[in-house]
């Protein structure tokens, strides 16, 4: 194989695809005068929702929040187990901890990599009180037998959408099947506000309940006491937190969501090129997407594993980052982590499919930014440094 010379520049993992229609909207908001929770952070709301075809978007400042507050609504707590994922961010298990109840942990399917509903099922006790799946890299779970297992049971779920935007499973939007959809806005994420997140739900009560969590425990938000209206008195009805997202995050997620079509085309032909690429190659690639589902592209995750690759994966980020390519790793599993060890005395081990992942996994460059040759520049690195080429 032929390939250009190596790139100049390096190649920022998950750089964002920023365009005029952000940057004019971000400006028109500073000239307002109005930057904090407002009209617009009702338009990126309400622009969501319809989106995903569900009755209410709630706005915050993370996806961690937005985990955060449906649990605490859901009234979860000291007490309940969760059963999540161990191939997730630490966010997902954090927020579980942080509302006082007890993560449980289900490993994933090795070849989905989602959470294996067989492992959710045996993991069930008299305390369990949710599922929090994640639809890791934009791949739906098995969503028609975790909601059977969340029905059988009684049990809340709450779906972590972090990469799932865009991502549907029979015909139906990933983050309405659950009482809770989560997602994040983060800065490489597939919808961004730099940071931010949102609550779905169906029920209009839970909506307002996690709107006022949301903001002190205030009845009302800046935007209904300071308006043009006039002034208006807030009461505060119960502990809430800082949770709300800005105008000045929302101007830049109203024209994210304007193109997540867009992006998610140009992801997927990146997708489609470096599946082309990597056939041959010593390294593990996707599963491909399961019958009537939509993948999300979050993620483009190869498996490197060093018998096979003739390199380890630690020695494969060096080597991409060398080649000027920025890499991750989603995730080092769970329990690789000290504290949740030592807090919950878990071993890497208990989660051998995740376990494996975490340790061989890679994650490639999939913005929508990416020029046809920076993709080719990735898969010119891959080709390299795997193929001793
Ligand atoms: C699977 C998953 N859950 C939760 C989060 C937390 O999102 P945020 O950074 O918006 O709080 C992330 C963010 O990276 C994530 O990837």
């Amino acid at each position: 194989m032929k390939h250009r010379p190596q790139r100049n520049e390096f190649l920022v993992f998950g750089a964002p695809a920023i365009e005029q229609a952000e940057i004019e909207e971000v400006i028109a908001s500073l000239k307002s005068g109005w930057l904090g929770t407002g009209p617009k952070v009702a338009r990126f709301e309400a622009d969501f929702a319809a989106y995903k075809e569900t009755a209410h978007a709630v706005a915050v400042s993370s996806c961690t929040a937005a985990l955060h507050l449906s649990m605490l609504s859901a009234g979860l707590g000291p007490g309940d187990e969760v059963i999540t994922t161990p191939l997730t961010f630490c966010a997902t298990v954090n927020a579980i901890i942080h509302v006082g109840a007890t993560p449980v942990l289900a490993d994933v399917d090795p070849v989905t990599q989602n959470i294996d509903p067989a492992m959710v099922e045996s993991k069930i006790t008299g305390r369990t009180g949710a599922i929090l799946p994640v639809h890791f890299a934009g791949r739906p779970c098995d969503m028609d037998s975790l909601a059977k297992i969340a029905e059988r049971h009684g049990l809340i779920m709450i779906e972590d959408c972090a990469h799932a935007v865009e991502a549907e499973y029979k015909g139906r939007k990933a983050g309405t099947f659950g009482d809770f959809g989560c997602f994040s806005f983060y800065v490489t994420k597939n919808v961004i506000t730099g940071e931010g997140g949102m609550v779905l739900t169906a029920s209009e009560d839970t909506a307002a309940r996690i709107k006022i969590l949301a903001l002190h425990g205030m009845t009302k938000d800046a935007w209904n006491r300071f308006s043009d209206t006039g002034y208006r008195h807030y009461q505060v009805v119960e502990l809430g937190f800082k949770y709300n997202m800005m105008d000045l995050q929302a101007a830049i997620g109203i024209h994210q969501l304007a193109r997540v079509e867009a992006n998610w085309a140009r992801r997927g032909e990146i997708w489609k090129r470096y599946l082309e690429a990597f056939g041959a190659l010593p390294v593990g690639l996707p599963a491909a997407p399961e019958a009537d589902t939509r993948h999300a592209y979050h993620l483009f995750t190869i498996l490197i594993e060093e018998e096979r690759a003739g390199i380890g994966r630690d020695a494969f980020l060096d080597a991409m980052t060398a080649q000027n390519i920025g890499v991750g790793v989603h995730y080092l599993s769970i329990p690789e982590h000290p504290f949740y060890r030592q807090r919950f005395g878990w071993r890497a081990e208990d989660a051998p499919h995740a376990m494996g992942i975490g340790r061989q996994t890679v994650s490639l460059p999939l913005s929508p930014k990416l020029t046809d040759d920076d993709v080719g520049d990735v898969i010119d690195a891959v080709s390299k440094v795997v193929g001793n080429i």
